[in-house]
């Protein structure tokens, strides 16, 4: 990658070529993983540069003037004019954005943080400030008529929002498309062709079974798609927003064997293993399903003991995974009752050193 804060920004990390991060990475993974597996590790690639639908940066100030900045390898502030990971639509506005913020002092005044979000159908921008943004209202509004983007600002316990901020994105999975609306506030995956070949592979990996239960679902990335392999579907997560978002896009994509509850992952295991009722899962007869599979996409921190028990027992089990410690960890417990049958690495966050797993397991007989 052509970039020139590259080896000074602490966000791209890795230096070498994308041929030698591929191999950096697949030997990483081979490496701790040759417990549960010796057989290919399948590589979905990403493009080396704009691949990023979602990006952060904060604002320098100095005499008057503002910048965008990350953080540099030393932890300091780097002031920065281009990104080169963002796409297309990101690195269009980020210039023309911060002119028209320049153009008005009060816009201006104690900015100290711009987040972009681009979809397929939309384009939006929220911006952040340590003052009140209610009293730069019209300020805001005017920026929003000239640049026609999605506009929130937020200072402390207020948001605003100026034209349409809904976030519509369409995902081509195996040839067909798929469309959702998505929360600004919650989950949402970064690198739109590697979330993409993730939810093909998933669904690719698998045969037809009975009955799905997804915990982690988000707005039902995976859940939407991989719903056609399924009688039903059980598929819960902690986020109120990402759920209202799940039950319309049920509807978006006219899907209707999905039953979607807001229910964290200790509160499922807890339904499911009769310990508590839950107001937020009336309607749904949880006696009535057959899961032949259980599809988790965690946040880092990995799969609670009271999900790896329940996991123990189900058939066929899809692990997507965003860190690989806590799925060495997980695949410890899962290993006494299933074997890896299928490993891929998804290269969602290119020139860093995170990467992303798929694992297959299938139950010993
Ligand atoms: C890595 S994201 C995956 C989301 C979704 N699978 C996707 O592809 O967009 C992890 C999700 O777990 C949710 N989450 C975090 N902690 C949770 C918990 N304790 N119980 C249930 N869901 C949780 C987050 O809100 C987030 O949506």
């Amino acid at each position: 990658m052509d970039c020139r804060y590259l080896g000074d920004c602490g966000s791209c990390v890795l230096t070498l070529s994308y041929s030698e991060q591929k191999q950096l990475k697949i030997a990483r993974i081979r490496e701790l993983f040759s417990k549960f597996w010796s057989g290919e590790f399948e590589f979905f690639d990403s493009d080396e540069s704009g691949f990023r639908s979602r990006a952060e940066f904060g604002i320098w100030h100095e005499n008057n003037d503002i910048s965008y900045c990350m953080r540099s390898h030393q932890n300091t502030k780097l002031p920065i004019q281009s990104c080169q990971i963002v796409d297309t639509k990101i690195s269009n506005i980020m210039p023309e954005l911060l002119k028209t913020i320049k153009e008005d002092m009060a816009l201006v005044e104690r900015l100290f943080g711009v987040e972009f979000i681009s979809s397929a159908k939309s384009l939006i921008v929220t911006l952040l400030y340590h003052k009140d943004v209610n009293s730069i209202k019209d300020n805001l509004a005017k920026i929003q008529a000239k640049l026609k983007i999605g506009l929130i600002a937020r200072s402390r316990g207020v948001k605003l929002e100026f034209g349409d901020v809904k976030i519509n994105e369409i995902l081509d999975i195996n040839r067909r498309e798929f469309r959702y609306i998505m929360s600004d506030t919650a989950f949402i995956q970064p690198n739109k062709k590697v979330n993409e070949k993730m939810i093909s592979w998933a669904i690719n990996s698998i045969s037809d079974g009975v009955d799905l239960i997804e915990l982690y679902c988000g707005h039902g990335n995976f859940t939407i798609p991989i719903s056609f392999k399924f009688q039903k579907v059980l598929a819960t997560e902690i986020s109120k927003s990402s759920i209202d978002m799940a039950l319309k896009n049920c509807q978006l994509n006219s899907v209707n064997n999905i039953k979607f509850a807001r229910l964290s992952a200790a509160e499922i295991m807890s339904a499911m293993a009769k310990e508590r009722e839950f107001e937020r899962l009336r309607g749904v007869d949880l006696d009535s399903y057959r899961f032949s599979h259980i599809l988790v996409d965690p946040p880092r921190a990995g799969c609670e003991d009271s999900v790896l028990d329940f996991m123990s027992n189900i058939d066929n089990i899809i692990y997507i995974s965003c860190n690989p410690l806590t799925l060495k960890d997980n695949l410890e417990v899962l290993s006494k009752t299933h074997m890896v049958v299928k490993f891929a690495i998804f290269d969602q966050f290119v020139h860093t050193n995170h990467i992303e797993c798929g694992v297959i397991l299938k139950k010993l007989s």
